[in-house]
């Protein structure tokens, strides 16, 4: 593990108060996606929708990192271009998405497990020939009745831990992701208090496995309540619980925090997250930034409707979002620029 190269990497990523955009999609997720926008489910049409984006003018300015799926690293733009190699031509950093996907555990119903350890250093070897320098696991933790149990959390911080390790072995930056899900009913205290055992439990096993906490990225939720909860809080109030939970539980040498944004529209992903670095600037010992996929994704898909004749407007839409993301990044968002 050569450390300088990791934390040069992540130091690359977050420059200029830049953020990353997660465009890694599964296949599944991104048919949900395409059918919920009209427009049809074809391993083309993926593909001009990643082309759209990767070669978006000025999207540089606010993104620094870019995270791929599979199809997506192998695939190429009209000219005949890699994908991979569009990105790096404006300056984003490629990433690659490496789980492959959250599975039922077994004996825990509806308890999920991400596998996709098995064969990971070869793939993470083939990925860095392509020009991925950072990678991405995502563990999915749902609160519901009766759970979450102590397996599911140990089952996931376990897998996370292996991964992280394994990325740093080959020199790749690990995007650390353990998801609490907003889906359910659950207050924000209970976000609260899930999202703090299951990161205490992480750096425990990031320890363990002899992680380098100064070359990861952590990827985490933002402590806001179930969307089904009744009581739904202020700006304000998410600010500081999220800020409070990530002090209580996330070491200071790890050098940048990276949020999903978890199916909260774009407008309240940036109003949090310019919250958290507006009021909380002096207790952040981290970078904290966005690795958004529908907060600033979103807009654009629906605007391009698989239609060329809408690429430019989709684009325009799609960068205003990431310039968005990235002045919350600095706490300096307003809703003038919605
Ligand atoms: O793994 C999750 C994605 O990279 C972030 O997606 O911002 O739509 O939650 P999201």
């Amino acid at each position: 593990m050569n450390s300088k190269v990791l934390k040069q990497t992540i130091a690359e990523i977050f420059a200029n108060g830049k953020g990353i955009l997660a465009m890694d999609e599964s296949t599944p997720t991104c048919k949900k996606r395409f059918e919920a926008a009209g427009i049809p489910q074809t391993i083309e049409m993926y593909r001009q929708y990643r082309q759209l984006i990767v070669t978006t003018p000025g999207l540089n300015e606010s993104i620094g990192g870019a995270i791929l799926f599979d199809e997506t690293i192998r695939q190429q733009t009209d000219d005949g271009e890699p994908m991979v190699k569009a990105l790096m031509k404006a300056g984003i950093i490629p990433g690659i998405k490496v789980d492959m996907g959250a599975k039922p555990l077994p004996e825990f119903p509806k308890e999920l497990v991400t596998e996709g350890l098995d064969g990971l250093r070869e793939r993470l070897a083939e990925y860095k020939t392509m020009g991925a320098r950072f990678a991405k696991w995502r563990a999915v933790i749902t609160i519901g009745e009766g759970i979450l149990t102590d397996a599911c959390i140990h089952a996931n911080v376990h897998a996370l831990a292996r991964y992280a390790a394994l990325c740093q072995e080959a020199d790749i930056v690990p995007i650390v992701e353990p998801e609490v899900l907003m889906d359910g009913n659950h207050s924000i205290q209970e976000t609260y208090d899930v999202t703090e055992k299951v990161l205490k439990a992480l750096f425990s096993k990031l320890y363990l496995f002899k992680v380098d906490l100064e070359g990861i990225i952590l990827k985490p939720n933002m402590i806001v309540a179930g969307k089904g909860c009744p009581n739904q809080n202020s700006v304000d109030e998410v600010a500081e619980a999220t800020v409070n939970c990530l002090r209580s539980a996330v070491p200071a040498s790890v050098p940048a925090i990276a949020f999903l944004s978890g199916g909260q529209s774009p407008k309240v992903a940036a109003e949090h997250l310019n919250a958290i670095n507006k009021n909380f600037k002096d207790r952040l010992p981290w970078i904290v930034a966005f690795s958004f996929a529908r907060a600033i994704q979103q807009p654009a898909l629906d605007v391009w409707k698989g239609e060329s004749s809408n690429i430019k407007k989709a684009q325009e839409i799609l960068s205003s979002r990431a310039k968005i993301a990235a002045a919350a990044r600095r706490g300096e968002y307003n809703s003038v620029m919605e």
